[in-house]
């Protein structure tokens, strides 16, 4: 079996400071790459800038700066967020590197080689925002602006020479790979918006752009750039040290098992990406995910809209893990979600505090004062074994991750919290004083449900966790998933370490 996975971000454009929403698509991504390194993966997590093109080139030019000293000042918040969201990142990329820069160079060569590229002219409607060409129905006109309809940005009109991408040969063999790799787009909507956008007809691309010279040059004519996305999209090949095939990054992580994206990239990672890659030989991706959006009220959170909500001020209130958390949880993976302040607070105080942080602190409290802060011998009846059992059954809990169905393990971890605050609730230990056995019995089991739900919490709420793990002498790097199999995995007479509140209620 293979136990290698590889995941990504998208690269962020450094245009502007950071927001919820890149926020969201990083902790997704660490999500699922810490889940599969406790599932004993070798795990290789990629994020980064992509800091090239019109749109950075003109967001440098309103501040009077070189472009790249301006990509290197935001570039750097971005790379301080992902310490701040506690990513555990293999890599973090940027397009200007020279790395990149040589395996864009190759790709391309690649792709005119293998006869994919032609020169001609482009005319037509081009968003520098979305940094996106539109056809002409993908265009409107609202208060004397032409606007693209699906992102709402504004169209600049384009004439210019450009390379040419054969986009609309990939037509037909797209549509077969789409049928043979059934998952390869999800969730299931996107899938079909893909396919029926792809049925329509495609159109050949245009790949460079001659009237600005902030990109990568184009290897056989200096005059150009590279069309932006080309250069981006690539960045998941050039960490791998593409163009060197025989390398053992490449081969042991390409192709990709998940980019996570959002739904306003999906069409440059369902079509163009697989098409680049089947003209350049080279294996697309297992799979592409697009989530929802990050709405501020009913509006798409984004900097041109002002409506930002700072991932930093978050954490810096309500703690890193809260903020994690409630964005796996409250948001339904593949739709749009909200975050708000109010809406926070309430998640902190129902899930975390009164859920998983009161089953921590109430048990470790009474084995404080009936064991010792020792854990005792036990003998376990029926009850102890089907809550036990409840938390054993790894297939399941690996196919929720399989099929990115983040709701169903967030339910799964929700209800098997409330399953253990009723069992201790239930088992009544403080009336068992005179059956020391069945005491210290529930006292392990209750610890036992602490173990597991903290291991299968990890990946949400790594450092919380951590904590938790930490006090039965579970280091991070011992984390590990299929330990859940085991119903009596703590020893004996181990020393339980004090545990500190993991999350104050707040005040309404
Ligand atoms: N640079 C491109 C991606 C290239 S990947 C080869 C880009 N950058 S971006 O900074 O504009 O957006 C990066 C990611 O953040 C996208 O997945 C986008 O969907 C996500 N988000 C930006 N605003 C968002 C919300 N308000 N909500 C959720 N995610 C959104 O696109």
């Amino acid at each position: 079996m293979n136990k290698n996975y590889y995941i990504t971000t998208p690269i962020y454009y450094p245009s502007a400071r950071p927001h919820m929403g890149h926020a969201y698509s990083s902790i997704i991504a660490d999500f699922f790459a810490r889940f599969k390194k406790i599932d004993g993966y070798k795990v290789y997590f990629l994020t980064g800038t992509d800091e090239h093109g019109l749109k950075i080139q003109r967001a440098a030019e309103k501040q009077n700066k070189d472009p790249k000293s301006f990509c290197d000042e935001i570039s750097k918040t971005f790379e301080n967020l992902s310490k701040s969201l506690n990513l555990s990142n293999t890599d973090f990329i940027r397009t200007t590197e020279d790395r990149h820069k040589k395996s864009v160079q190759n790709l391309w060569n690649i792709l005119e080689k293998n006869k994919q590229i032609y020169l001609s002219k482009y005319s037509g409607w081009y968003s520098v925002s979305d940094e996106a060409f539109y056809n002409e129905d993908e265009v409107e006109e609202k208060d004397e602006l032409k606007i693209a309809k699906s992102s709402g940005s504004i169209v600049e009109w384009v004439e210019e020479e450009s390379f040419f991408f054969k986009l609309s040969e990939w037509q037909k063999p797209l549509l077969e790979f789409y049928d043979k790799n059934k998952n390869f787009i999800l969730p299931e909507s996107r899938r079909n918006e893909v396919i029926s956008f792809v049925k329509g007809g495609l159109k050949d691309l245009s790949v460079s752009r001659k009237t600005f010279s902030w990109g990568i040059k184009v290897p056989s004519d200096e005059n150009h750039v590279v069309y932006v996305w080309l250069d981006a999209l690539t960045n998941y090949l050039s960490s791998l040290k593409y163009p060197d095939e025989n390398n053992n990054l490449f081969k042991n992580f390409w192709p990709a098992d998940l980019h996570i994206i959002g739904k306003d990239i999906l069409r440059f990672h369902a079509i163009y990406w697989p098409a680049f890659l089947l003209a350049a030989n080279i294996e697309p991706p297992k799979r592409v995910y697009g989530h929802g959006w990050i709405l501020s009220g009913d509006m798409k959170m984004s900097k041109s809209k002002g409506n930002i909500l700072d991932p930093l001020e978050i954490i810096n209130n309500y703690g890193l893990d809260s903020l994690r958390y409630y964005l796996l949880k409250e948001v339904s993976f593949g739709n749009d979600g909200n975050i708000s302040e109010e809406k926070l607070e309430n998640c902190i105080n129902s899930d975390l505090a009164n859920n998983f942080g009161n089953l921590c602190q109430r048990v470790l409290s009474f084995a404080e004062k009936n064991c010792s802060s020792i854990i005792p011998k036990h003998d376990f009846n029926n009850d102890d074994l089907v809550i036990l059992n409840s938390l054993k059954d790894l297939s399941k809990i690996r196919s929720f991750i399989d099929n990115q169905d983040i709701n169903q393990y967030m339910s799964f971890i929700v209800d098997r919290l409330f399953a253990s605050n009723k069992y201790f609730n239930d088992q009544e230990p403080w009336k068992k004083k005179n059956d020391k056995l069945r005491l210290y019995t529930i006292v392990y089991t209750a610890i036992e449900l602490i173990r597991k739900i903290s291991i299968i919490l990890y990946p949400v709420m790594p450092q919380t966790c951590i904590k938790v793990l930490n006090t039965f002498n579970i280091k991070e790097d011992y984390i590990d998933l299929s330990s859940l199999e085991n119903d009596d995995f703590l020893k004996e007479k181990l020393k339980i370490s004090k545990l500190d509140i993991l999350f104050k209620k707040i005040d309404k």
